[in-house]
């Protein structure tokens, strides 16, 4: 009987904990309950105070193709910068219909001789980069601290997966050109540089003098830098 008492409950925490990891696991966007839900656009209405996980749906029946359309990727990103890179994002904030697909793009462009998009994680997607044009130096590190690396040329493909640190280098003498398959509405970027070391306000210096095992003035030298964002 005590040995019978003791199972039902043991059996309920293990479909508790199974449903409870599951979830744990489950790193896409939830999938959608109807065709689409194309986003409100908040700041033009009296709901911009509440904020719901995605975006609120707009009456279907007012949905029109432009909903679904962008035209931002043909323009390429201006690569005059510190890091010689531009990342020009397709998600639902540019294309309202997105919102509840798990899905979005991204255009990245490379300077000659060494645009680099600096390591960086997306904490919601896993990341599928084609070459359009030029070669890259990808790679990205495991969670255990192995590093993947590979050399693509145009029309190659290489897989990052979600929320480890990747980086993209243009080892070529031209242009280089990448569209990047994310899988959220709204993938997220960390560049590790910026957080580390340019957050506002920025992290303490003895907690980065430690974490890092170099004298305190290596940290404040690397947190006066200017981080740019290539996003
Ligand atoms: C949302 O509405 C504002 C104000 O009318 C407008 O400036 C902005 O471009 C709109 N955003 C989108 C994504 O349509
Ligand atoms: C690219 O950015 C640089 C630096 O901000 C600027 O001087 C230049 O005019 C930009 N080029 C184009 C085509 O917008």
């Amino acid at each position: 009987m005590m040995m019978k008492g003791a199972h039902f409950p043991t059996a309920a925490a293990f479909a508790l904990l199974a449903l409870a990891t599951f979830h744990l696991v489950s790193a896409s966007d939830p999938s959608p309950l109807q065709d689409f839900c194309v986003a409100l656009n908040t700041t033009q209405t009296a709901v911009s105070a509440v904020f719901v996980n995605g975006k609120f749906c707009r009456d279907p029946k007012l949905a029109t193709a432009d909903d679904f359309f962008f035209s931002g990727l043909r323009i390429p990103g201006n690569t005059s910068n510190p890091l010689g890179s531009k990342v020009t994002p397709a998600n639902v904030e540019q294309i309202a219909g997105l919102n509840t697909l798990g899905i979005s793009l991204a255009r990245v462009d490379y300077a000659p001789n060494g645009g680099l998009n600096p390591p960086h994680t997306h904490p919601r997607a896993t990341e599928v980069l084609t070459v359009m044009e030029g070669t890259l130096y990808v790679g990205f590190v495991t969670s255990d601290n192995r590093l993947f690396t590979k050399v693509l040329y145009k029309g190659d493909v290489f897989v990052f997966p979600v929320g480890l640190i990747h980086f993209q280098f243009n080892i070529g003498k031209v242009q280089a050109v990448a569209f990047a398959a994310l899988s959220s509405q709204n993938p997220g970027v960390i560049t590790i540089a910026n957080a580390v070391f340019g957050s506002n306000p920025p992290i303490n210096l003895d907690v980065l003098t430690k974490a890092f095992q170099v004298d305190n003035n290596v940290v404040q030298y690397l947190q006066k830098q200017f981080w740019y964002d290539n996003n």
